[in-house]
């Protein structure tokens, strides 16, 4: 399975904050956003990694993770030139998806809940068909929306409708097998001419080949676009790290626990952020 993380966009609802770099590489909290995404894909066992973002970006998003050789994974690099689209993500890593299935996440969202790894690993193993992830939401008119029958089989899918079936979003996780490329190769763009991933969904729905997965009312999705919700989640992670003396979404940690890298590689790391409490939460790893 490979992975790949959409963190394209212009982030215009973030201005002036995204004026000279994209919303994925701004803080929530203690760490650049876009790691919370990439820790969802290490959860799962992903370990090579597809990252588009815009030309400027690249090189920043480069600067920041290097070829992930620090965590045990390895990370490419490729840009998308306008927002065409989320599906658009498919036809850019055509060649780094190969014929391998493929899992696809937003820069921007936030998971947290019990167990998620195990559900992550899971999904992972998928070789055919799609599976979607929802969650219960109070304004499902922002998001694509879910009918699901009470089996959890999904009936419908829209994307941001006026009369929402139901309040369950399809959160920004996806896994697909490799018929994803052809699929949308044969999408047209909408409307608003973007290749949407509600679109190719609802594809895999018509094959009766969608599932979805309900995160239920104890996890977290977390949205970060808007300054409110930017900060919201920022404070959400601080809340649960300050009482649990546990971080989320640190990028070493999982590799370490998944005997992707050595304590040496910890502790070179941790000598990189030794003046930051990151820094300093990376040599407990390893004592
Ligand atoms: O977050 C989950 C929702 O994401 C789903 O419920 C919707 O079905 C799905 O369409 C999408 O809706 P959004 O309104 O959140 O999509 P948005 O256009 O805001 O893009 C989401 C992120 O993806 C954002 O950080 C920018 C990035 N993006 C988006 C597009 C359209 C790109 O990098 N490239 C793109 O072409």
């Amino acid at each position: 399975m490979k992975g790949i993380i959409l963190a394209g966009g212009s982030g215009s609802r973030l201005a002036p904050l995204t004026q000279a770099f994209s919303k994925q590489l701004l803080p929530i909290f203690d760490k650049p956003m876009i790691y919370y995404p990439l820790s969802v894909l290490m959860l799962a066992g992903i370990r090579e990694v597809l990252i588009i973002s815009t030309d400027s970006d690249k090189l920043l998003f480069h600067s920041m993770l290097g070829d992930g050789s620090n965590y045990g994974i390895s990370i490419e690099y490729a840009t998308q030139d306008a927002p065409n689209g989320i599906a658009e993500a498919f036809l850019i890593g055509e060649s780094f998806i190969g014929n391998d299935p493929v899992s696809l996440i937003l820069g921007d969202n936030i998971f947290f809940g019990y167990q998620f790894g195990d559900t992550l690993k899971d999904a992972a193993n998928l070789s055919d068909g799609a599976l979607i992830f929802t969650t219960i939401v109070n304004d499902p008119s922002s998001f694509g929306v879910v009918e699901l029958c009470e089996n959890g089989d999904v009936i419908s899918l829209e994307e941001k409708p006026t009369s929402p079936k139901s309040n369950f979003a399809a959160t920004g996780l996806y896994f697909y097998d490799n018929s994803v490329i052809d699929i949308t190769k044969a999408l047209e763009p909408s409307n608003r001419g973007e290749l949407e991933i509600t679109d190719v969904n609802l594809q895999y729905l018509a094959a009766k080949k969608l599932k979805a997965i309900q995160l239920g009312r104890g996890f977290a999705w977390l949205d970060t676009g808007t300054q409110e919700a930017l900060l919201a989640a920022g404070e959400f992670v601080h809340t649960l790290e300050k009482r649990q003396g546990l971080k989320i979404a640190c990028l070493e940690e999982i590799a370490f626990n998944n005997d992707w890298i050595s304590s040496e590689t910890v502790l070179k790391q941790h000598h990189k952020y030794k003046n930051s409490p990151y820094g300093e939460y990376l040599i407990q790893l390893i004592k």
